[in-house]
């Protein structure tokens, strides 16, 4: 099975309208075109999040003219900068599923919303850890993909980039026995890192990539614009190749 991963596209509603003096809109449709030239092609494109830069309905429903051919499945879920409800209502009955979980080739596929109102950071809910740990039971055994905004350990120590409840959530995902591979946004950059049986990858944005802060860096942590530099030339995104055991296969693309 594979896996196309786009992330943090930041589109903006107006035709021809560019964010930061980026047209995200034909930087997305560039990826998407390198990603439906691939052989073999995707079975699915999964979206994590900051589709829209502002969340309103006309950004939703220019995403959804990109991925108006139904010959993938495409899983989306909203970061920090999107309206969840608004979201879900543009996307409703088209081919852009904002469902909880999906069981996908043979692997169960988490979708979780750790989007937090008007804040950079991201939390998970009670009602969302308990239902990613009861569908994991009923699903055990199956290699597990979690998708969600915020990664678990972000290697930036500014606060706006962290997942503030990781903890809660890798306890449930390591009482697994099958693989986890986790497919986050947020950070502007790629991450390949592994703690224990769960693998955390981010994806290059398709809009600009990010300079992170490092620990002990002598800049005002809670200042985005002072800690973090912008590459606006820069855009890309991942590349997932499973099979059936749950091995994994992945590379970055850049457009
Ligand atoms: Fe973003
Ligand atoms: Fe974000």
């Amino acid at each position: 099975m594979r896996v196309v991963q786009f992330t943090d596209t930041h589109l903006v509603p107006q035709v021809g309208g560019k964010f930061l003096g980026v047209d995200t809109f034909s930087t997305l449709r560039r990826a998407v075109d390198k990603a439906r030239s691939l052989s073999p092609l995707p079975d699915a494109f999964f979206v994590t999040g900051d589709i829209a830069e502002d969340g309103d309905a006309a950004t939703y429903r220019r995403f959804g003219e990109i991925f108006l051919d139904p010959s993938a499945a495409v899983f989306a879920v909203p970061g920090n900068h999107d309206e969840k409800i608004v979201m879900e209502e543009v996307f409703r009955g088209t081919n852009i599923q904002t469902a909880d979980h999906a069981v996908f080739g043979d692997c169960l596929c988490l979708f979780l919303d750790s989007h937090v109102h008007k804040k950079a950071h991201g939390f998970l809910s009670e009602k969302i850890l308990k239902r990613a740990e009861q569908l994991l039971k009923i699903h055990s055994g199956k290699p597990v993909i979690v998708c969600l905004h915020h990664p678990p350990f972000s290697p930036c120590p500014a606060p706006g980039c962290q997942l503030r409840n990781e903890k809660e959530l890798m306890q449930i995902l390591q009482n697994t026995s099958s693989p986890v591979t986790i497919l986050s946004g947020h950070l502007h950059r790629e991450v390949d890192e592994t703690q224990d049986h769960v693998r955390l990858l981010t994806a290059p944005s398709t809009f600009a990539h990010c300079e992170h802060p490092v620990e002990g860096q002598d800049v005002n942590l809670n200042d985005f614009w002072e800690s973090h530099q912008m590459d606006m030339t820069r855009q890309g995104f991942r590349v997932l190749d499973l099979s059936k055991d749950g091995k994994l296969q992945t590379e970055i693309h850049w457009i």
